[in-house]
């Protein structure tokens, strides 16, 4: 049968999503890089798992452990791994420093960072290599259309022991290709350590395609999840590694409470012994697990193509009124950076929550991060304050 000619490939868009959250139609909420607002059947779930704890003569002991295994497995579905190569986390820095305290480094070798990455993914590679004599590298790519990718592989060469990145630069968008900067790093013998917290269920992402040692993401901002919560993703040929903590749920046998004092040398299989202590919260694991049903259910492909939409219109409208913003892909499609020719003034954000608009500036940038409860009443908001802040009147 001859191929079907395709003219143009429709874009799968999701509809706006609002009423599944509690926004205010005078707020326009444009900041998921700093926080998301929690969906109400999150907050629903999490209001019945806090009421449970007013009656723990209902909680048995396989009820709420059960949410450990639950939490991971949706984590595993989003990312394409095994419900085994996941741990759970209470914060990006948390899987970081396990990363950091189990690879091997050793004196005149490198970090690879990228400059202006979030701190959570510095501190501890500043520590391994003080205490090495290694360097930590940060690499940038020159000019506002700058190739993070390209910078990155040229940086990548013998002295290169890891390579700990977020794909998606938390001030900017700036976007990294994993793939070919996960390739170069393995044809050098480096690690690849991944922050994944500012793109985690808003891009696409395959840890059989990627294949990082390490995959962190904290739930709080585009996983829709509770603050404290966080998975970290180990691969399976680091899994024998040694954890932040010798948690007793870690270790072998720990389903049998009547037996926890028979000490086991053996931890449990998979990812679990990184687990941190009490992993299974069940006041947050049913709140990130509302969150996660309802993301699996949109499709992490079809939140990407919707969000790029909403960003690339908001894009153009900014670039009238003389603000840039970097081109896809060298910025994620969820996640817009503005520049001003002369600098973000110190007082926008402010200036544009008192208008209900809430961005955030971080670096150099004003950050613009939408979601799905986004609409274009918001985006309309959004350039009448900007165009009042900014002395342009409503022109925009
Ligand atoms: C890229 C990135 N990683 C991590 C975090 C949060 O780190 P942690 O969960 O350790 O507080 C943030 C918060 O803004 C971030 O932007």
């Amino acid at each position: 049968m001859p191929a079907r000619h395709i003219d143009r490939v429709p874009e799968p868009m999701i509809p706006c999503q609002r009423n599944l959250f509690d926004i205010p139609r005078d707020v326009a909420y444009l900041n998921c890089a700093y926080m998301s607002p929690m969906l109400n059947a999150a907050v629903e779930a999490g209001r019945a798992a806090v009421e449970s704890k007013a009656r723990p003569w209902l909680l048995t002991p396989a009820g709420f452990l059960g949410w450990r295994g639950r939490a991971r497995g949706l984590f595993a579905r989003l990312i394409g791994a095994e419900t085994r190569d996941v741990a759970l986390v209470p914060a990006a820095s948390y899987g970081i420093a396990t990363a950091a305290a189990n690879l091997p480094l050793a004196a005149g070798q490198t970090i690879i960072t990228l400059a202006d990455q979030f701190p959570a993914n510095v501190y501890p590679w500043r520590r391994r290599a003080a205490e090495v004599g290694a360097e930590v590298i940060a690499v940038d790519a020159a000019g506002p259309d700058g190739d993070l990718t390209a910078a990155l592989l040229a940086a990548i060469d013998a002295r290169t022991a890891i390579v700990a990145i977020e794909r998606v630069r938390w001030t900017d968008g700036a976007l990294v290709d994993l793939a070919r900067v996960g390739d170069a790093a393995r044809a050098r013998g480096a690690a690849l350590v991944l922050d994944l917290t500012q793109c985690a269920g808003a891009l696409s992402f395959d840890v059989t395609e990627v294949r990082p040692d390490y995959m962190v993401a904290a739930t709080y901002k585009w996983l829709l999840g509770p603050y404290s919560m966080g998975f970290l993703y180990v691969a399976p040929h680091h899994q024998n590694g040694r954890p932040l903590e010798e948690t007793w749920l870690g270790r072998a046998g720990s389903e049998d409470f009547s037996r926890l004092v028979d000490y086991q040398d053996g931890y449990q299989p998979g990812a679990i012994r990184f687990d941190m202590g009490e992993a299974s919260n069940f006041q947050l694991a049913p709140i990130t697990c509302a969150a996660l049903e309802q993301l699996l259910d949109w499709g992490v492909a079809d939140i990407q193509a919707t969000l790029a939409g909403r960003t690339r219109a908001i894009a153009e409208r900014a670039a009238a009124l003389g603000l840039a913003s970097a081109p896809e892909p060298l910025r994620a499609g969820h996640f817009l950076g503005l520049s001003f020719p002369d600098g973000v003034p110190d007082d926008l954000p402010s200036r544009l929550a008192e208008a209900g608009v809430h961005v955030s500036l971080r670096g150099r940038s004003l950050r613009v991060t939408p979601h799905l409860w986004t609409d274009d009443a918001d985006v309309d908001r959004l350039f009448e304050a900007l165009g009042a802040a900014l002395g342009h009147g409503n022109r925009a």
